[in-house]
């Protein structure tokens, strides 16, 4: 089985009332280990919501989601945020970094949920830091650096648990395009060097065309779901 199998999912908000929105209706979709895969669609097409179900930060109000083999769709809390915490590392628009904490202490944070002795967290979130070509930054503090180095900062924090997935909405979104394309050619380097499954969510074509497959969705269904050089962006 794939890593990521659902099958018929629906999220259905405010269901059977006159507010009834079917933000994800009826997707079936497998993604498998290391891929490099974009969700395109326009704004209010269901990205995100596909994204959080995919991500077990929501759960589908119908159909199933196998992830690892394991059924996700059923989970229950604790089991969801395990699930999180170990086999996924996010990467949000807006970095959603602590103001008051520094790179490294924000590299951290996601090693000290796991138990990760401190000795070992900072040499870990260290190397990350490096990775993303961070290692002079390690004490600044969000406010002290640009858009670009925050969004670094926020993978390097996706990255330290050692996830073997990463999933990104809209992480150039509040970014120029010359920083988009240096956060864009990091995602792509995790892809290629650690074998990272790596799935970006864009409503920007020029951004989607990163990835290797291109899945697009409008109004909660796949419409296109291609390799990268089958579809023209
Ligand atoms: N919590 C919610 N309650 C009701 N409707 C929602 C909720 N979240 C999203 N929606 C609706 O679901 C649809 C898909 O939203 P979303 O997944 O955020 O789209 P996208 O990320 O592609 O912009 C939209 O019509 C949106 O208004
Ligand atoms: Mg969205």
């Amino acid at each position: 089985m794939s890593l990521i199998q659902l099958e018929q999912i629906y999220k259905i908000y405010n269901e059977g009332k006159e507010n009834e929105v079917r933000a994800l209706n009826g997707v079936t979709l497998s993604i498998g280990r290391g891929e490099f895969v974009s969700i395109i669609g326009a704004s209010g097409s269901g990205k995100s919501t596909l994204m959080n179900v995919l991500g077990c930060l929501d759960l589908p109000t119908r159909g199933s989601y196998h992830l690892n083999g394991k059924l996700a769709s059923r989970m229950n809390d604790d089991e969801l945020s395990h699930i999180r915490n170990v086999e996924i590392g996010f990467i949000f628009q807006g970095y959603n970094l602590i103001p008051a904490l520094d790179a490294l202490e924000n590299v951290e944070l996601p090693l000290i949920y796991q138990g990760v002795g401190a000795e070992k967290r900072a040499r870990i979130a260290r190397e990350a830091l490096e990775r993303v070509g961070l290692g002079d930054r390690v004490h600044n503090y969000p406010s002290q650096m640009s858009g670009g180095q925050q969004q670094r900062v926020a993978i390097a924090r996706a990255i330290s648990t050692g996830a073997p997935i990463l999933m990104a909405d809209e992480p150039t979104g509040a970014l120029d395009s010359k920083t988009g394309e240096q956060v864009l050619g990091i995602l792509r380097q995790l892809h290629k060097e650690q074998g990272t499954t790596v799935l970006l969510i864009t409503h920007d074509n020029k951004v989607a065309a990163a990835a290797e497959r291109v899945i697009r969705i409008a109004d909660g269904q796949i419409v296109v779901d291609c390799p990268r050089e089958e579809i023209a962006l």
